[in-house]
């Protein structure tokens, strides 16, 4: 295989143990040689993923934590300086997504709840690490976004703002930073991951919808790596992401406007709330 910038680096993935984050750690491990410090709550998914690593599993460690709390991002950190490990690249990739509603339908506390994991914790994490990983040759910051930075549509409200808020802060921090770190930012458009599982309606017709219009994970995670790979600034995946980029640069609010007719019109049970 050709010779990559991030072979053999350290890496670190929020979010590492499933869906995108978990598709990421096992390519830089088996791909890259990468040593992979993963973070996430869910423990036992996170060993389960070391073990999924077979012989490579020493190549892969993790911290169990919510990316929401500052105070943890500073204990990472100072754990970081303490044992001597000088990580070259971090992965914001940690998420969550709210049901699909209309905004006054959200409860205070879950719009917080949004913008503290999706947006806060890399505000929290740049913070902490950034200095740490600037002394590295080969620094990178890698934000997954969404498409729904790109294009707001009707239910999204909540979560367009969390991931539009954190699309503007890295591009900010990266004129910032220009000549010292690569930073990349991620709009993944509707991927097959558990991210739905939180969403109202799981029938067999909504699944399949969803189906039609989502990217597989792999190819998610193979359209990623290859995106740092170029150090690419943008990285705009799926067919529905490129698509609500080009509409929204081309017909700006008309493409909120179509898209979330075509959501009106599916009848699927996870977007009826907002349309009531
Ligand atoms: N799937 C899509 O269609 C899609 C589209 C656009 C953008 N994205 C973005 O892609 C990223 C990955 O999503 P995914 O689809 O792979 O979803 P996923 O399968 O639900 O994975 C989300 C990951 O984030 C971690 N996480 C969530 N809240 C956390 C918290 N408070 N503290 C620590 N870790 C937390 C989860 O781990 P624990 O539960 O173990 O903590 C899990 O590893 C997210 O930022 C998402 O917004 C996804």
């Amino acid at each position: 295989m050709k010779k990559c910038w991030f072979d053999y680096k350290t890496v670190i993935v929020s979010g590492a143990s499933s869906g995108i984050g978990k598709g990421l750690v096992i390519k830089l491990v088996k791909d890259h040689g990468c040593n992979v410090i993963g973070i996430a709550r869910n423990e036992q998914r996170l060993m389960g993923l070391k073990e999924e690593l077979g012989t490579l599993g020493y190549k892969f460690s993790y911290y169990t934590f919510d990316v929401s709390l500052k105070e943890k991002w500073v204990e990472f950190a100072k754990t970081l300086e303490q044992e001597g490990i000088q990580p070259d690249i971090l992965i914001n990739n940690a998420g969550i997504l709210p049901k699909f509603d209309r905004f006054e339908n959200y409860t205070l506390e879950e719009v917080d709840k949004a913008m503290q994991i999706n947006f806060y914790s890399c505000v929290y994490s740049m913070n902490e690490l950034m200095p740490i990983i600037m002394r590295s040759e080969n620094a990178g910051i890698v934000n997954v976004a969404s498409s729904a930075a790109l294009c707001s549509l009707a239910g999204t409200s909540v979560y367009s703002a969390s991931k539009a808020a954190l699309k503007s802060f890295t591009d900010a921090v990266r004129e910032e930073h220009r000549d010292k770190c690569y930073f990349g930012l991620v709009c993944p458009g509707f991927t097959k991951t558990d991210i739905f599982r939180n969403q109202s309606e799981s029938t067999d017709k909504a699944q399949k919808a969803m189906d039609m219009v989502s990217s597989d994970c792999d190819k998610m995670v193979d359209w990623i790596i290859n995106g740092m790979w170029k150090k690419k600034e943008d990285m705009i995946f799926g067919v529905d992401a490129y698509l609500m980029d080009i509409g929204n640069k081309l017909c700006g609010t008309l493409c909120s406007n179509v898209a979330s007719k075509v959501m009106k019109i599916s009848g699927l049970g996870m977007f009826k709330s907002i349309f009531e």
